[in-house]
């Protein structure tokens, strides 16, 4: 329809091209607006005119065609109504294709999405299960749009914490002990690492020495570092599979140990680096930044410096149209140094193809949460204590499934909810995480935008539903059966408009707003009614 009023319009404004007239369009919120409104104000200039001008020449030089209604003039806006059959024939056909939503915009060309990256030997948080969370959806909805995605986790798994890590390994841990907890008794170590600094100094000078040995490739310090890898390893993909999320990338920091030094070479050639107090930097005053940190004073390459390597891997290895990074505010100025120095090396892309997707905190201000070793929060805890909370609901409420069923059905919903969770409010939201709020059935929540798919589901299979029965689209024009397919029509555009803003939250958004559609003309309108026609016809409605 969208397309359609485009074209009629295209065929009569000649200072304007399709695209950008698709651009203006909008929906009116009033039904007495219309389905469709074209804007005149950004003509007015171009034509010399007033808008309401010409508004009226627009509306008086189209011939009505058969799926309008009528063509209004209302102040500066051209409004149209469609008629309702047709538009319910046109979104029904539309939205029954394998395809609905998808489009080739991203065809051929290479999205990198940089998330998750949880450190090596640290607990995953619940930060790390929000960029998780954004980053994946970000994956399906360029997916959806035709781009090559390239999942990439960039493991926190290289830097001198793990020179730490071996010292406190070497002198107060034990294999088994590691063995057995993972990353608890690392983390446990790391701290213990840190008091006893405070009284003993040189345990630094220790520590800096077997990262040194890491990075000049001694076997000894390699194999405990990559045991503690592996180890850690191990323990995030429990999450992932927990959350069913998938990378095409396991490249952490370490992966660009061998890369840094071309850095280096390159910023220096390109005379960008500097002296400071031993240490090498890049000086950003000029565009009002702390300057970044190329290598420390021991040599050592840092976080900024693997960034930088990455990027260039990246651009070389994929060719991405643009490199995506979800990570949390606190990190800003970290990417807005590392995009900086990429493009002062001369790289004219960098400005417009790196960018930095921040998020808000999650704050569990008042909730118990099951922790491990001291106040520690994993993320995977808060997703099993969600399956938990929801089994026992379904213990009490279908008792005649088998335990699998019910295990199965508590993970969907238990994890469905934490994930829903955190995609549902704008992405730079603080997200509070209340467990009444998070598993409420009934509030604006995944379980209620499942409960509404399950109850389609049902109403269907009920109906003995079959999909390939004609139906007549004259039988659902009340105000309920139209306003959800109007919902339903969005589609398309919620998934442009999520990706443009890099805001899963958009589709989150709109799966509530179909389903409280759906709820409202599911009271309204009964389905199963004796007419065949009519019955046919909702039930397609249900289906979609
Ligand atoms: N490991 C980092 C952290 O946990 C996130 C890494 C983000 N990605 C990147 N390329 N720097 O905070």
């Amino acid at each position: 329809m969208r397309q359609k009023i485009v074209e009629l319009l295209d065929g009569v404004i000649d200072v304007l091209n399709a695209s950008d007239i698709s651009e203006f369009i909008e929906i009116p919120q009033k039904k007495e607006l219309g389905d469709y409104a074209f804007p005149c104000f950004r003509l007015a200039k171009e034509l010399h005119k007033a808008p309401q001008i010409i508004a009226s020449d627009i509306a008086a030089s189209i011939t009505r065609p058969f799926f309008l209604d009528k063509i209004e003039v209302q102040g500066a806006y051209v409004n149209f109504f469609t008629n309702k059959s047709v538009y319910a024939r046109t979104v029904i056909s539309n939205s029954v294709e394998e395809s609905y939503g998808s489009s080739d915009i991203g065809k051929g060309k290479v999205i990198c999405i940089d998330y998750s990256s949880p450190n090596v030997a640290k607990n995953f948080h619940v930060g790390h299960l929000r960029t998780t969370v954004i980053g994946n959806s970000l994956y399906k909805i360029y997916s959806k749009l035709g781009y090559k995605v390239e999942r990439i986790n960039h493991l926190g798994d290289w830097g001198t914490q793990f020179g730490k890590l071996i010292v406190a390994y070497k002198n107060w841990g034990s294999e088994e002990a590691v063995r057995e907890k993972g990353i608890e008794e690392l983390m446990r170590l790391y701290v213990l690492f840190h008091d006893e600094a405070d009284k003993n100094p040189e345990l630094q000078d220790e520590a800096r020495s077997w990262f040194h040995k890491m990075e000049t490739g001694d076997v000894e310090a390699l194999k405990i570092w990559k045991w503690f890898f592996d180890i850690s390893l191990d323990e995030f993909k429990r999450t992932y599979k927990l959350m069913g999320v998938e990378f095409d990338h396991y490249t952490g920091e370490s992966f660009y140990r061998d890369k840094t030094q071309s850095v280096v070479e390159e910023l220096t050639e390109k005379g960008l680096l500097s002296d400071s107090e031993g240490a090498k930097i890049v000086d950003l005053s000029e565009y009002d930044m702390a300057p970044c940190l190329i290598l420390k004073n021991d040599g050592s390459s840092i976080y900024a410096t693997r960034d930088i390597a990455a990027v260039e891997y990246r651009k070389k290895t994929y060719n991405f149209e643009k490199c995506l990074y979800v990570t949390g505010q606190e990190q800003k100025l970290h990417f807005a140094q590392v995009f900086k120095v990429m493009e002062l090396l001369g790289n004219d892309w960098a400005k417009d193809s790196l960018i930095h997707i921040p998020y808000g905190l999650v704050s569990l201000a008042g909730e118990k949460l099951s922790t491990r070793g001291g106040n520690v929060i994993y993320a995977e805890d808060i997703l099993n204590e969600a399956i938990s909370k929801i089994k026992e609901i379904i213990e009490e409420k279908n008792p005649e499934l088998s335990d699998e069923e019910k295990q199965n059905a508590a993970r969907i919903v238990g994890v469905g909810a934490v994930i829903f969770n955190d995609l549902y409010n704008q992405r730079i939201k603080d997200v509070s995480f209340k467990w009444d709020k998070v598993l409420n059935f009934d509030g604006e929540t995944g379980p209620y935008v499942q409960y509404t798919y399950c109850r389609c589901a049902s109403i269907l299979r009920n109906a003995s539903y079959d999909e390939n029965l004609q139906i007549d689209c004259s039988q659902i024009l009340d105000e309920p059966a139209i306003t959800l397919l109007k919902e339903i029509n969005r589609f398309p555009q919620v998934v442009k408009d999520a990706a443009e803003k890099y805001e899963p939250s958009v589709v989150a958004r709109f799966s509530m707003d179909v389903a409280q559609s759906f709820s409202r003309f599911y009271n309204a309108d009964k389905v199963l009614v004796d007419d065949e026609q009519l019955r046919n016809a909702r039930l397609k409605l249900v289906s979609m």
